[in-house]
């Protein structure tokens, strides 16, 4: 993997796509500081100038099909896990793609991805990895970074280095079914809440609050959740929301 560092942009999601003829498939597009990022369900992305690792890659998911598509964001997800724990930095997956050490979000990742007919045409990953920031100004209700959690600063061609080999490792996964497989079941392997054990939930079309315990993910990437009552719920991106 390649690596492309801007010094400003508005959001390495909206360059890549705006220079996708130009830039080669799996080049990490870096920037030094990013003045608009763009985060999930429409939100902002706050990052400092050049402390944290914030990138874009662009890749074509052959043999991947829509109703599959969550698979890259497992991958992606993974990649990001790998990379902290070459730290030495425990994390894991909330669902569906945040990453989280204990109940504190160090990393949030963006996929836009492009259907045309039963085939994704590309896939654009923004990932957002919180690295040496300390203070966090906007009303993200929960953030940290890997200075926050260990008290060292760390050098960000160095994080950007490892997540490269890590995105090339579990990216190259993604072409083959058993490499698919192996990605879900990791997947699962490193859900945050995903011990068999009962927390709060909110469902968002009721704001019933219920118990349960995360009883699957689905290749869809809907989460099965059941109840104290045993009872067993599905629920799509948005649905449902964990309570602290
Ligand atoms: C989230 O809301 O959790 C997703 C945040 C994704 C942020 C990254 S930073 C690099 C890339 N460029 C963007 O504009 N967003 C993503």
């Amino acid at each position: 993997m390649e690596i492309l560092i801007l010094k400003e942009v508005d959001s390495t999601n909206t360059y890549i796509k705006e220079n996708c003829t130009t830039i080669k498939p799996m080049t990490m597009v870096a920037a030094v500081e990013q003045t608009s990022g763009r985060g999930q369900r429409g939100n902002c992305w706050e990052t400092e100038r050049s402390k944290n690792l914030v990138f874009s890659f662009y890749f074509h998911p052959l043999g991947i099909l829509p109703s599959q598509q969550f698979v890259i964001s497992e991958a992606a997800a993974l990649a990001v896990v790998s990379t902290l724990h070459d730290f030495d930095i425990s994390a894991n997956v909330k669902w569906p793609n945040d990453i989280y050490i204990d109940n504190k979000k160090i990393c949030g990742i963006l996929i836009e991805n492009s259907i045309l007919g039963t085939s994704i045409t590309t896939s654009i990953i923004g990932i957002g990895l919180n690295v040496n920031q300390t203070e966090f100004l906007s009303d993200a209700p929960n953030p940290v970074s890997m200075k926050l959690i260990t008290g060292r600063d760390y050098p960000l061609s160095i994080v950007a280095e490892k997540m490269s080999v890590n995105l090339d490792y579990f990216f190259g996964l993604l072409s083959t079914e058993k490499g698919r497989e192996s990605i879900h079941a990791l997947y699962l392997d490193n859900l945050w809440r995903g011990d068999g054990s009962l927390y709060p939930f909110k469902d968002v079309a009721t704001s019933d609050i219920f118990m349960a315990s995360i009883a699957d993910v689905e290749l869809t990437g809907h989460l099965c959740l059941k109840k104290e009552s045993g009872q067993t719920c599905r629920f799509a991106f948005k649905e449902v929301e964990f309570i602290k």
